[in-house]
């Protein structure tokens, strides 16, 4: 595919036949799995009750509330885009409680995959989030072709910038971007691990 390894794809874009993203995996404390139908109002009620810390950095936060026909319409579309060999997205899990999400998505180099996260507010400052995106990053390197694990967010986004660098990932460089959020200043920062470098760490 020639297009710059920049770009993300849309979840729509199939993976290679022999690429095969998890449809659940465990971490040390949480569960990360597909998000279900049945989930709908566990994760309306966190996202709620979260809005005021995503809103700034979640460009899909705008949207927010949805609607219950319209978030099972999403959860339908995350399994479909995952059933059709696209990105994934996981709800974390904790004793059964929605602590965040995650989620690994295509990037137009197909031996690259990206990785996203949040965390409700009120499981801030515990480590989740490095503890999703490690799994995650490991899960990654367990699909062959996979080389490189990237961890994108806007230089405003501070807290996001320490998730990849407690994990070890090598600071990439910055160029400007759009702004999606409305705390964002338009600084797109890029973290990468190659599978050399994370199979080195552990
Ligand atoms: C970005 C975001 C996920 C980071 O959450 P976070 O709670 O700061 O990150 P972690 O869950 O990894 O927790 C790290 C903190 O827990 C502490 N911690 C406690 N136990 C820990 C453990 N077992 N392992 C690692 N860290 C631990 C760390 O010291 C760190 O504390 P500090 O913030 O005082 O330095 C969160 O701010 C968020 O959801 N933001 C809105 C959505 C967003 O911006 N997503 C990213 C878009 S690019």
């Amino acid at each position: 595919m020639n297009l710059p390894e920049s770009v993300i794809l849309p979840e729509s874009v199939n993976l290679p036949e022999s690429v095969n993203l998890p449809e659940s995996m465990a971490t040390p404390r949480l569960t990360l799995r597909l998000w279900r139908p049945t989930d709908g109002d566990a994760l309306a009620r966190a996202i709620e009750e979260s809005l005021d810390h995503l809103r700034p950095w979640m460009s899909w936060a705008a949207d927010e509330p949805l609607s219950p026909q319209a978030r099972a319409e999403l959860i339908r579309t995350f399994e479909e885009n995952w059933l059709s060999g696209g990105g994934v997205v996981y709800g974390a899990f904790l004793d059964n409680t929605v602590v965040g999400g995650c989620g690994l998505h295509r990037r137009a180099a197909l031996s690259t995959l990206e990785i996203g996260y949040w965390v409700h507010v009120d499981h801030l400052g515990k480590g989740l989030a490095t503890e999703m995106a490690g799994a995650l990053t490991g899960a990654a390197f367990a699909i062959d072709g996979v080389a490189r694990v990237e961890i994108h967010h806007d230089r405003a986004n501070v807290r996001s910038g320490a998730v990849p660098t407690r994990l070890g990932f090598t600071f990439a460089g910055e160029h400007p971007d759009a702004v999606m959020a409305p705390g964002e200043e338009g600084t797109d920062c890029t973290w990468v691990m190659l599978r050399a470098d994370w199979a080195s760490q552990r």
